[in-house]
């Protein structure tokens, strides 16, 4: 028993010491040359240091420990964030916090790495299969969940066969994500997409030509149900179109 205790002593001594590292992944500058990202990290990352120093004056700090956070810059780029999830994993990190708009690729080195990743921000459903993505886990719901909404309205009216339109954008990708997704799962639920189609820069009625007008043209024979994905206001210039259209005038068009 007395041979035991320097051993014993020495590792209370270790663990007590310890220091827990995490890594942050966020999006909150732009690259050179990058006039368009949104940064969203800069509104979000307070949190982190608030919650570090929550936790650390809290049980953690009492136990002796402490959490300590390294910074890793993604520009809101997928092969940025990837490469700083590996960097990460070089430098010891415990857990990863992040990343912010894509998850799928880090979430699976996480997984081979062995390590918790708790994203605050990424929508995307495929990381939601835990049986490839075990240590994954997310604050914010995945975009699935809009899209089987969708499908549930469509399916309760019957209404099985839709035209999908979208703002198909590189400064909006989170349009062109989730529209895949319903494509996916509207297939799913035996609902037929005739048709997509797209508009492809930000639509502001009375600013710039209504793109919905040709839309409408080509695929108004075709269905009397739309799905649009886009801001609210390219809604409203769908709506003034299909108006000036008189679609509405025979109740038979929806969106
Ligand atoms: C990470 O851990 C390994 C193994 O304990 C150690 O050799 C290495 O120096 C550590 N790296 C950093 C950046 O702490
Ligand atoms: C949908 O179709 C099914 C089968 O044709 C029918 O039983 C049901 O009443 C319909 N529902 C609506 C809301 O029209």
């Amino acid at each position: 028993m007395l041979e035991c205790l320097p051993v014993l002593l020495f590792l209370i001594q270790y663990t007590s010491a310890e220091i827990f590292k995490i890594g942050y992944l966020t999006g909150s500058q732009r690259q050179l040359g990058d006039l368009e990202y949104s940064k969203p990290g800069r509104t979000i990352s307070g949190a982190i240091s608030l919650a570090v120093e929550e936790v650390n004056k809290g049980q953690l700090g009492r136990m002796g420990h402490k959490l300590d956070y390294i910074v890793a810059e993604t520009y809101g780029k997928e092969v940025v964030s990837v490469q700083k999830t590996a960097d990460l994993w070089k430098m010891n990190v415990s857990v990863y916090i992040g990343p912010q708009e894509t998850c799928e690729h880090e979430a699976f080195m996480a997984a081979a790495f062995n390590l918790p990743m708790i994203s605050y921000y990424c929508i995307h459903h495929a990381t939601s299969d835990k049986s490839k993505f075990p240590t994954f886990a997310r604050t914010r719901p995945p975009d699935t969940q809009i899209s089987k909404s969708v499908a549930s309205i469509l399916l309760a009216f019957n209404w099985t066969h839709v035209i999908l339109l979208y703002l198909k954008s590189a400064d909006y990708e989170v349009f062109e994500t989730v529209a895949e997704i319903i494509l996916e799962v509207l297939k799913a639920a035996g609902i037929t997409v005739a048709a997509t189609r797209n508009w492809f820069v930000p639509f502001h009625v009375g600013y710039d030509d209504n793109p919905f007008y040709s839309i409408l043209e080509e695929t108004y024979k075709d269905t009397r149900i739309f799905v649009i994905l886009g801001h609210h206001y390219e809604h409203f210039g769908l709506m003034l179109a299909m108006e000036e259209m008189n679609l509405f005038d025979t109740g038979k068009f929806l969106v």
